[in-house]
Order: C-alpha cells, then structure tokens, then sequence
C-alpha cells in the first residue's frame, strides 16, 4: 500500500480536554462515553494527507477570490506543510476530544500560524470536506489497484506462456468434461480481471468529482470558485449539486461492489489451487514460502494463503450489504449515518489489496505436474464429444452421434479403458462409419489442437491470446 493511503495507526489520545469547535452553543462538555462513540478520528486520520491537499487548494481558491489575503494564505500553506510533516513522522498528537481528523488538522494549524488557520474553514463544512477527502482517498487507491491487477494479469500470462500445450481436464459439474490448456484456464482469469480493471476505471470516473463548495448542504454565500479547486485537486469536474454532494456514498458502494467482484474472481480462483494441490487431484503444487505446516500432523501441507483469500472475500462481500444498508433509509443531506462509510471502505481497500498483492507473488511458486494433469485428462472419457464430432462429419446427425459414442462409453466403462483404447472392430461396434482416421479425434493433443477459433484452447489460439493480452497491458 503506497504511503499516503496507508494508515498511520497512531491512537488518538484523550488527555488534554480542548473545547471542540462548535461547542459554544452547549450548556455542558459532550458526555465521555458520547464523545467516544461519536469520535472518528481513531479511523479517518488517514485521510490526513488529502485533508490536507484539499485544504491548501481550498485555501488558495480563497485567496484568489480575495476572501483571504496573501499573508494569511502564506501561513496556512505553511502551516499545513508542518503538520504534513508530523504526520508523517509520526509525531502528530492526534485528540480524541477533537473528534475527527479534520477538527484535528484545523486545531493543530491555529496552533501553528493563529488567526489565518481559523479562517481556512470559511465557505466549507465538514460535511463537503469530508466528502471530498473520501473521493481522494478512494481516486488513489483505484489507481494504486488498478496496478496491482495489472501485475497479477502479467503474472497470469508468463505462467499462461510455459502451459499453452499443457493437457489437462476441462470440468463442468467438476466431471471430466473436455481437454483444455492449463494456459487455457489461467487465461480465464486473465478475463476476468481485464473485466475488474475496467470496471474501477469506469468507478474512478463517478468518484473524481468535487463536493467542496457544497458546504454543509445548500452551498455557500461566498463567490466561490469551484472550478479552480477542481482542477488544481485533478478532478474531471465537481458535483452539480449541493445536496447530492454532502450526501450520496453511492460512488463508495459502486467502489466496494467492483471490489466485492474481485475478490469473488480471487477466490474461485484460490479454490482451484485448494483443489489442484490436495493428492486427489495432486496437479500443482504451491511453493514452500507460501504454505503452513500442522502443529499436530508432521506431513501437512496447507495452502493457508489461498484459503485465506477466500475467507476474505466473505467480509469484502459484508462491506457491500453494509455500506447499502447505510445508505437506504437517510433521508437529504447528510446525516452523522455517512461517517460509517469509513472502516467499510478502508478494510475493503486494505483486504482486496493485501489479497491481490500475495496472490501475485504466489503466482510464479505454482508448480506443475504435467504428466498428472493429462493422466486426469485421459481418464474421464474427455475425448467423447471429439468421437461424435468426428461422426457428425461423416454424416451422422448429431444426436445419433451423441447416442452412439455414449454406447462406446459405456463399453469402455465396463472394460475399464479409455475411447482411444479401443481397436479400430471394437469402435465400429458403434458405428459403421468409424474409419482408421478416427484416432486422430480421439487424441487428448487432437482435441486441443482441433478448437482453434478465437476464444478456443488450441495451443496456437492460446499463444495469440496471450499476445493480444501483452499488447493491451502496455
Ligand atoms: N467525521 C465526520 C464524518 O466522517 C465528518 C463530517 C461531520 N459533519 C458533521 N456535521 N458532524 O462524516
């Protein structure tokens, strides 16, 4: 996880008792048990660092519109500078009695540099910063995912390159079905994250709008300048709306659906291994470095990480129903109900990163048992649909061939022997039409070669996929 979306962890403390900044309309000090379970700040503070980039540009807007002046902009910036600096050494005190980490950074910054630090907030809420704190946050951990799936798919294809003659069972049912490539099937997945890379793509597109200058609902009195915020915070464009602005998480809950699918892409994926390394199967193995051990069976192997990964999804999926949940019953604008957003989509982001950044690496420790995976692929009569095809082109309708090569099957099951075992009097038991060309059809390297159209698992068909692939990942 690159440094600015990474949490600090630093807890908040609760000793000094600061005056929290809206409190001079109450009678008492807000409750301690209330005050902790209202408190944010023990989980946004690691949206500091956009905090602080939205600030600076909110900052200069206002200068430039002539709300603040030239000297009380140099203070803020320079402020803001210093606080950026403790943040990241760790030296920042974060207050629990603050609240959040906005209150936080704007309490610190008056501190600092005085009066021009209480004059950041002017023609802004909490409720449109912490809006666009969210959208930044979320804008540079799509970008740094996006990465990562394109790391793994890159991954996928070097493995995919060394097994696009590699023989082995195609299930459906998880019942021999038909021969494919090992380079085949990795290459399904390549599919499937091309698919998530775009679908974040297309998210990133919902979240780089800008809700500041909404305020804290209806916009603000000042002759703001939105536009000049958005473009110097790299947004496409700001949110039209006000309300919409402070309120709507939808472009979260479009985040953590795509992630959801992801990690739904990684687990099917991690039951294949689960399944290919146990004996019964025993078509791969997964290097040492990424297995554990039994504390009370000497001989065990598991394959935790990719177990784990599959456990994980289950939360990612949890995320999702949570965050739509959050959002169903509120009504316009926003309600204290949004600052549950929060740990949703920071552990969202977290596990489908920490997932997609171990399975990479554990994808060059899959081993390949070559002779284990076309030994399984010979067992299953995977060859069949082959023998009726090969009927159908010497004129037999297709259900007769379908009819006739199950008769064959059958023999073979009684004899304990695969289709290709047969003699040439044996097979045409079945039908007159069987011919000593048939063997051709009946080989597991014939299957694969004969399905060479765009989208088959002929090893020449493969090999251009994987190309094509290599060119779209530049
Ligand atoms: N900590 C709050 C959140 O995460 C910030 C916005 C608070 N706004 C308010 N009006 N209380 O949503």
């Amino acid at each position: 996880m690159s440094a600015q979306i990474k949490s600090s962890g630093a807890p908040a403390q609760s000793s000094a008792p600061a005056n929290k900044p809206w409190s001079g309309r109450f009678n008492e000090p807000v409750s301690d048990l209330v005050k902790r379970f209202t408190a944010s700040v023990g989980f946004d503070q690691r949206l500091a660092e956009f905090d602080i980039d939205g600030s600076i540009a909110h900052a200069r807007m206002l200068r430039a519109v002539e709300i603040i002046s030239t000297e009380d902009l140099a203070s803020i910036e320079r402020g803001l500078s210093e606080i950026r600096s403790e943040i990241r050494a760790g030296t920042f005190n974060w207050s629990l009695d603050l609240e959040d980490v906005h209150l936080n950074i704007e309490r610190r910054l008056t501190d600092l540099v005085g009066d021009a630090g209480k004059r950041l907030h002017t023609a802004r809420s909490r409720n449109d910063q912490v809006a666009t704190d969210i959208r930044l946050y979320l804008r540079a951990a799509i970008d740094y995912i996006s990465d990562q799936i394109r790391a793994l798919q890159t991954a996928l294809l070097d493995l995919a390159d060394k097994h696009t003659d590699t023989v082995m069972p195609g299930f459906t049912h998880l019942q021999v079905a038909q021969p494919v490539s090992f380079g085949h099937h990795l290459m399904a997945y390549y599919e499937m994250l091309a698919r998530d890379a775009s679908r974040y793509a297309d998210c990133r597109k919902r979240v780089n709008r800008l809700p500041l200058g909404a305020a804290a609902l209806a916009g603000t009195s000042y002759p703001i300048d939105r536009q000049m915020v958005a473009k110097a915070l790299e947004f496409d464009g700001v949110c039209e709306n006000s309300l919409d602005a402070v309120s709507d998480r939808d472009f979260a809950i479009e985040f953590c659906a795509c992630a959801a699918l992801t990690m739904t892409h990684l687990s099917r994926f991690c039951e294949e291994l689960i399944l290919w390394m146990s004996p019964r199967f025993a078509f791969i193995d997964i290097a040492d470095r990424f297995c554990t051990g039994s504390s009370i069976m000497p001989q065990k192997k598991n394959p935790d990480v990719a177990e784990l990964i599959r456990g994980k999804t289950g939360r990612v999926n949890g995320h999702l129903v949570a965050l739509l949940t959050l959002m169903k019953g509120q009504p316009l604008a926003y309600n204290k109900d949004n600052q549950e957003d929060k740990e949703p989509l920071f552990d969202t982001i977290d596990t489908v990163s920490t997932s997609l950044a171990v399975f990479t690496e554990m994808v060059p420790g899959i081993s390949v048992d070559k002779d284990a995976m076309r030994a399984a692929a010979a067992q299953g009569f995977a060859t069949a649909t082959d023998l009726a095809d090969y009927l159908v082109r010497k004129g037999l309708p297709f259900r007769e061939a379908h009819e006739a090569v199950a008769q064959a099957v059958r023999f073979c099951e009684v004899r304990k022997c695969d289709l290709a075992e047969l003699n040439l009097q044996e097979l045409q038991q079945f039908s007159p039409l069987i011919s000593d060309d048939v063997y051709a059809s009946l080989t597991l390297d014939g299957a694969l070669t004969a399905r060479s159209h765009i989208g088959g698992t002929a090893p020449a068909r493969v090999k251009s996929a994987i190309a094509k692939a290599r060119k779209a990942l530049k």
